[in-house]
């Protein structure tokens, strides 16, 4: 990371060509063999203890509806609240891959639109965006990737769509859903994302998947064979006790959520620690896998 800091101060290299930079870089360290450990983020402050731990990607999610916000899930954020959070994180880890989740609403009505919100995000200091969903939404990620923008595909569990799947539930359970989530992952694979991510599927179809496919996976409660994990900050300090309107002793916290800070007094020990288990994959353990 050093290196390139001063590749950037020295040639004052421009976002397009820092992201290519990084993107080769995260792309040498998956054909290696290392896993890559990325974390949710939403603020400088943590952007940069996060870039001094070594995290490979900041994902700001829009999981900061639900940890930020105190909302039961993420409907309600949008693309003012996701660009807001960019910069920030921009702000604190200037050289560090940033994926920005594209909020409910911004890209499922046409190409168009999901461009031109895409673009907002790359402008707030985003290297790539992320979205939800398999289906129509693989010719929208082709659009994207057509047009310069790099995309990570969310699949298995899409928080977005809550409702619609009665819950916070395991996906690709049956062997029908199985293989419409390996089938997704496949095109969109083809339809040239940079990442897929899987969240809550069982191991095995996990593995199953990333062995299928060209791209590299990052798995959240998807087991320890993707080509990197994913955590949410707060899960990972174990503060995060459910909405606002809940009391903390009616929060179930999901099963791949791993307090780190237990093991150290020290949130930037924490964040390290994170990073190391996902390298050398200890984390995630069998019991935080389905
Ligand atoms: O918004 C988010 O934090 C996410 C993670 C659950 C992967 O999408």
């Amino acid at each position: 990371m050093i290196e390139l800091r001063k590749l950037k101060a020295a040639a004052n290299i421009s976002t397009p060509i820092l992201n290519k930079i990084l993107l080769q870089k995260l792309q040498k360290l998956i054909k290696s063999g290392e896993k890559i450990a990325m974390l949710t983020c939403y603020d400088a402050t943590f952007a940069k203890l996060m870039e001094l731990a070594g995290v490979d990607i900041l994902l700001v999610g829009d999981s900061l509806g639900m940890v930020l916000q105190g909302a039961e899930n993420t409907l309600n954020v949008s693309m003012h609240h996701m660009t807001y959070h960019t910069k920030m994180v921009k702000n604190g880890a200037p050289n560090t891959l940033i994926m920005a989740d594209m909020p409910i609403g911004s890209y499922e009505q046409d190409n168009e639109a999901a461009y031109k919100n895409a673009l907002w995000l790359i402008k707030s200091g985003a290297h790539m965006v992320k979205f939800e969903g398999g289906g129509k939404r693989v010719e929208t990620a082709r659009y994207l990737v057509e047009n310069g923008i790099s995309v990570c595909a969310h699949l298995g569990f899409t928080p977005q769509s809550v409702n619609q799947l009665g819950g916070y539930k395991i996906q690709g359970k049956t062997e029908e859903s199985a293989e419409q989530i390996l089938n997704d992952a496949i095109a969109m694979s083809d339809a040239g994302v940079s990442f897929v991510l899987l969240e809550m599927v069982p191991a095995v179809l996990a593995k199953k998947i990333t062995e299928s496919i060209k791209t590299p996976t990052i798995g959240i409660g998807a087991g320890v064979d993707c080509s990197g994990q994913v955590l949410v900050l707060q899960d990972l300090l174990g503060i995060y006790t459910g909405s606002a309107s809940k009391k903390p002793s009616e929060f179930k916290c999901p099963r791949f959520a791993k307090n780190f800070l237990r093991e150290t007094n020290s949130v930037q020990q924490a964040v390290e620690n994170y990073v190391l288990a996902v390298k050398n994959a200890s984390f995630p353990a069998f019991e935080h896998s389905y």
